[in-house]
């Protein structure tokens, strides 16, 4: 660990060549400190060119969290949050999980998830830059029982985000991936969701809302991932600034989860079906006894649980339950 590290790469963000002297000098340290600092951020997953005579370089210039401008970008809803910008944490999810007495509205985003998680254990992959990754704690009077249908809200949320900064591909896959889905009916994941729940079933209780979003992956990076995966770039072609992109994002959550507050799932469930991937569509559902079965996606019903009809007859299945996937995405599930 090198307290330089984050410090020499918000330098090396331009993408220009950076002589090991002149950060040296800068840092008032010797070129052996930046080195080790250097190494620290290859150990991170951050690919440095590191050339003779002329210095170090990243291979492009990337995109950095800047508090200012996520205010900016969240406009009056500014007054709602706590933010917090970390440079390296092993999970926003588990760190605000792991706080006590966390502010209602914190919202932590870090610049590299060091073992970000996905549901029922998997993880999630993010690169400096490349990827927004932040966590929103929101407390609610109700108990956790009556959160029901919460993350199938974050995702109306997110797709209002994106819609409104003009990426308009973008569907819901149950219960709570974003999708983009190619000619060919393949969906393609660009962003995950990961709602961890604080306290008793009667209330009061919290949510911690993790998010991760593809912003602008190396091709390698996204081709490790081991379902179909995509980036912002590459699904809307145009660039995002990532905070922007995170102001947007919380000031349509706090709208959504306001209105989850006061009325429950219900009051979002029609424009969340209007989102949906596999609306009348036939699916596949992966058990957790690793078997599978085919099915016609009905609806969803007011309190998020998923209603297929199957060669058994109608059946539900609550978040958790099971792995949905298109039956096109088939060949490359
Ligand atoms: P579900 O079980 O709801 O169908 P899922 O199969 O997508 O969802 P999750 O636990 O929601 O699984 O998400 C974790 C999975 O997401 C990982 O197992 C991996 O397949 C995929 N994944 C990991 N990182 C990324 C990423 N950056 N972009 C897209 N997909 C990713
Ligand atoms: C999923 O699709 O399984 C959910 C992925 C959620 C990833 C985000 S990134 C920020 C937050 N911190 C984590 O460790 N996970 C969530």
């Amino acid at each position: 660990m090198s307290n330089l590290t984050f410090p020499i790469l918000n330098l090396l963000a331009d993408g220009q060549f950076h002589s090991g002297e002149a950060l040296a000098q800068r840092f008032k340290v010797t070129r052996a400190t930046i080195w080790n600092a250097i190494q620290h951020a290859e150990s991170l997953g951050v690919e440095v060119f590191s050339v003779r005579g002329r210095g170090y370089k990243l291979p492009q210039a990337i995109d950095l969290l800047d508090e200012k401008v996520v205010l900016v970008a969240l406009g009056e809803q500014r007054a709602w949050f706590k933010l917090q910008i970390l440079d390296e944490v092993a999970s926003t999810n588990t760190y605000l999980m792991q706080q006590k007495g966390v502010a209602h509205a914190t919202c932590v985003a870090a610049h590299i998830q060091t073992k970000g998680k996905g549901r029922r254990g998997r993880a999630w992959v993010s690169r400096l830059g490349a990827s927004l990754t932040f966590s929103l704690l929101w407390r609610f009077s109700c108990g956790a029982a009556g959160l029901s249908g919460l993350s199938l809200a974050v995702g109306v949320a997110l797709i209002r985000a994106f819609n409104s900064l003009g990426v308009n591909n973008v569907q819901l896959k149950w219960p709570n991936d974003v999708l983009v889905i190619d000619n060919n009916g393949h969906g393609k994941k660009l962003a995950g969701i990961l709602i961890e729940l604080q306290g008793d079933l009667e209330g009061p209780s919290a949510a911690v809302i993790g998010v991760g979003v593809n912003l602008n992956l190396p091709k390698n990076v996204l081709q490790s991932i081991d379902q179909p995966a995509i980036d912002l770039v590459s699904a809307s072609q145009q660039k995002i600034v990532q905070s922007v992109l995170l102001g947007t994002i919380l000031k349509h959550l706090a709208e959504v989860l306001s209105s989850f507050e006061s009325r429950g799932f219900i009051g979002l469930q029609a424009e969340w079906i209007s989102y949906h991937a596999y609306q009348n569509q036939q699916v596949k559902m992966l058990l957790p006894n690793g078997t599978a079965q085919i099915g016609v996606v009905k609806n969803v019903a007011d309190d998020g649980i998923l209603l297929v009809e199957t060669a058994l007859g109608l059946q539900r299945f609550s978040a958790g339950e099971i792995s949905l996937r298109g039956l096109n995405a088939e060949a490359i599930a």
